[in-house]
């Protein structure tokens, strides 16, 4: 009886722990969208420059049909927020991470804080997420021969405002 007792509260502590590490884990790493991103940087251009990118639009060009389609969902997206909203297109946080943990000033400024809770500094892996070989689409698939991430990320993500800054200072 009692060893019978002990084995299920061990259980229950056990799924319980799992539960809340599982939460934790969530909280951590929640979409935010890019609207909420971008009204902290819209006056560097960031914003704006991204979204005349072919990735804001990626999902808007898509036909009705592809829309319904759940294989194109992992590259024609971004996920979905805490509220279950599709966020659509190649927003900020398919390249930067989940933003619920890092998206306050205070975490922001400080580079190595917002990497702790999130932040991910892109690299060519990043862009491999889509574009490769399994690319559900012509378009897409027609990007990954060729692709040159020096090239590529200039035209693909948004303006680099320290990059232009450095290249004002040595003028
Ligand atoms: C409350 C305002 C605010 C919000 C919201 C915000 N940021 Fe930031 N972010 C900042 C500030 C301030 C910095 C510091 C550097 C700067 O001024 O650009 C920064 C820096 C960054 C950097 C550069 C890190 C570095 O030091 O090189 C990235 C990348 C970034 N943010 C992405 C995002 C993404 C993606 C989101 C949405 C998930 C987001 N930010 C939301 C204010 C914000
Ligand atoms: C297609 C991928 C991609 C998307 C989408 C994207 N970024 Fe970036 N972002 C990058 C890359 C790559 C860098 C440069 C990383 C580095 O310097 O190591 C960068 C750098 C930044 C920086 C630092 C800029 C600087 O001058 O150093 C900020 C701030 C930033 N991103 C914010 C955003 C915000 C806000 C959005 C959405 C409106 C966004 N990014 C969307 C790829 C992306
Ligand atoms: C979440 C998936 C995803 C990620 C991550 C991603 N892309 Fe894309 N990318 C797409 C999709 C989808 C398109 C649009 C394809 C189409 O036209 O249907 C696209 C289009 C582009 C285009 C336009 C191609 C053209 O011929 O006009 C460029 C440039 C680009 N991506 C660069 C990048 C770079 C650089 C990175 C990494 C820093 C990156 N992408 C990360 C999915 C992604």
């Amino acid at each position: 009886m009692r060893v019978r007792f002990l084995a299920i509260a061990v259980c229950f502590v056990m799924v319980a722990s799992l539960v809340s590490l599982a939460g934790a884990e969530e909280a951590k790493h929640e979409f935010i969208g890019s609207k909420k991103c971008s009204m902290c940087h819209k006056k560097s251009g960031i914003a704006e420059s991204w979204k005349a990118t072919a990735h804001a639009t990626a999902w808007d060009k898509l036909t009705a049909e592809q829309q319904k389609d759940e294989a194109l969902k992992p590259f024609y997206t971004t996920g979905t927020d805490a509220k279950g909203n599709l966020l659509t297109g190649i927003q900020c946080e398919a390249c930067h991470g989940a933003g619920s943990a890092y998206k306050s000033k205070k975490v922001m400024v400080d580079k190595e804080a917002a990497i702790a809770k999130g932040l991910l500094m892109p690299d060519a892996k990043t862009c491999a997420k889509c574009h490769n070989e399994k690319a559900p689409t012509d378009a897409l698939k027609a990007t990954v021969k060729d692709f040159n991430f020096e090239k590529m990320v200039v035209k693909g993500s948004h303006m680099m405002p320290s990059k232009t800054k450095e290249v004002e200072k040595k003028k």
